[in-house]
């Protein structure tokens, strides 16, 4: 095998990445994505990579707090933020309640979208309790409110995480459980979503 050239002068740098709260230093060239790094450099490998190019959402981790899919970003722009994958969710050996959700309904088949489903699912569940509106919000007025996080804003909010093994009925409920509601319409729902449970809200705050 043809010796991996050295990388040429200014392609390449040392950066220090804080992921679940932990920091690691490491030499990375430029041009090496977060997702890379994690999986590739640091053997964090939670975090699975999909499409590679934005699609799918099987990368996301949590950037400060906030969604983000790790195979876009590269990862020298991650220095100096907190990043959040799924090894560092749980606490110790208690799963996080959004995880123990996806396991408590199933909301997964062969697993490989979940890591990405879950973190996804944590900052939906942080967005609409800071107000946030989505594009299934009908009333996107300040002084409406949060809209209540029905099943259509869940599978809206969570749109940009594809499930091939299509376990979205079960994903929209455990996002719903793990929110401190229930989204008892998430069945019928998915069986004719041209009709999705319009005025079929869930209720309740959003823990
Ligand atoms: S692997 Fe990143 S979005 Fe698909
Ligand atoms: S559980 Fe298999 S891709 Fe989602």
């Amino acid at each position: 095998m043809a010796p991996v050239p050295a990388p040429a002068p200014g392609t390449s740098s040392v950066i220090t990445l804080n992921i679940n709260g932990e920091k690691h230093t490491l030499p990375v060239d430029h041009r090496t994505t977060l997702l890379d790094a994690l999986r590739e450099h640091l053997d964090l490998t939670g975090s699975k990579k999909g499409c590679d190019q934005g699609q799918c959402g099987a990368c996301t981790v949590l950037l400060d707090g906030r969604r983000a899919v790790s195979c876009l970003q590269f990862a020298v722009a991650a220095e100096g933020r907190e990043v959040t994958t799924i090894e560092g969710v749980a606490e110790g050996e208690r799963l996080h309640p959004v995880q123990q959700a996806f396991l408590d309904l199933d909301g997964y088949q062969c697993g490989y979208c979940t890591p990405g489903q879950i973190c996804s699912a944590l900052g939906v569940i942080e967005e609409h309790a800071a107000g946030w509106p989505s594009a299934a919000t009908a009333d996107v007025r300040p002084e409406a409110g949060p809209p209540p996080l029905s099943a259509d804003e869940i599978r809206e909010r969570m749109s940009g995480n594809l499930c091939r093994c299509g376990a979205y009925v079960s994903i929209v409920e455990a996002v719903a459980r793990a929110a401190g509601i229930e989204a008892a319409d998430a069945h019928g729902a998915a069986a004719d979503p041209g009709t999705a449970d319009r005025g079929t809200e869930t209720k309740g705050a959003v823990a």
